[in-house]
């Protein structure tokens, strides 16, 4: 039994779609989220900013004690360095194992354009369906849209123009490999009406549970949820609040803490 939080990392709101599941599965875990949306997006940015600004939060996490880090963020998921899944706790990446409808034949993987550079999900997925078509679809905008509150329109026009440029319009699965796509499920749906969309927050959290649960450091009760944030309260308090109910939410500088 290990009753410390469960410690959670994004570029800004999109973790929280990971963080939810966690909630939602298992109520007794208390869970401490760093959104860094001061410096959002990160999906814009280089390897050597990503993996900077993502050693800062961790830092940040481990300070405040957590018992294992889940890095909801495809982005910095896979442009950090192997060492960062080092240290004092277990670091549990976002899952690539997705599963996909039966008779997929073209699938579209939507990611951050430096989710996209690594082709991390590309080959996993190629690997796993060598039968269906993949192709990648990096979304200029899209997770800096969600992550200010923009309205449906302006992100379904940036899904609509990411999609059109790499030939994604016919695909008959979606792949939602950023945190943050999950918060406009409808922006996708006006230009894909009927196409399922996958999330990985589920194996994901599964992934990092089953390392708790081996080490039997599973919590026995909910002490309380913390979330911070290193701007953009006015959009993240109210998500916050309509995810999870009354919680902390609080404003960090992070760096210097
Ligand atoms: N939520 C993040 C992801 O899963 C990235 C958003 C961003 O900062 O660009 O990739």
């Amino acid at each position: 039994m290990d009753n410390r939080p469960i410690g959670i990392m994004d570029s800004g709101v999109g973790g929280l779609t990971v963080a939810r599941v966690l909630h939602e599965r298992y109520p007794k875990e208390s869970m401490i989220f760093l959104g860094d949306s001061l410096r959002n997006p990160y999906g814009e940015r280089t390897r050597d900013e990503i993996a900077r600004f993502a050693g800062e939060i961790k830092d940040f996490l481990i300070k405040k004690n957590v018992k294992m880090i889940i890095i909801a963020c495809n982005t910095i998921s896979f442009n950090v360095y192997p060492s960062f899944l080092e240290g004092p706790v277990p670091v549990v990446k976002m899952s690539l194992d997705i599963t996909l409808p039966e008779g997929t034949k073209k699938a579209g993987i939507f990611a951050t354009p430096a989710s996209i550079r690594t082709h991390a999900h590309k080959k996993y997925v190629e690997k796993k369906f060598p039968e269906v078509e993949w192709v990648e679809v990096p979304c200029d905008g899209v997770a800096a849209a969600i992550e200010q509150g923009k309205d449906e329109n302006f992100i379904s026009a940036l899904v609509q123009k990411a999609a059109k440029e790499y030939h994604a319009l016919g695909i008959d699965a979606g792949y939602w490999a950023c945190t943050h796509y999950p918060l406009a499920p409808s922006a996708f749906a006006r230009v894909f009406p009927k196409v399922p969309f996958i999330d990985p927050a589920l194996p994901t959290v599964e992934a990092g549970m089953a390392i708790l649960q081996r080490e039997d450091r599973l919590a026995e009760g909910k002490d309380r949820d913390e979330f911070y944030f290193t701007d953009g309260l006015a959009h993240a308090e109210p998500l916050v609040k309509r995810l999870f109910g009354p919680a902390a939410v609080e404003k960090t500088n992070l760096v210097g803490e």
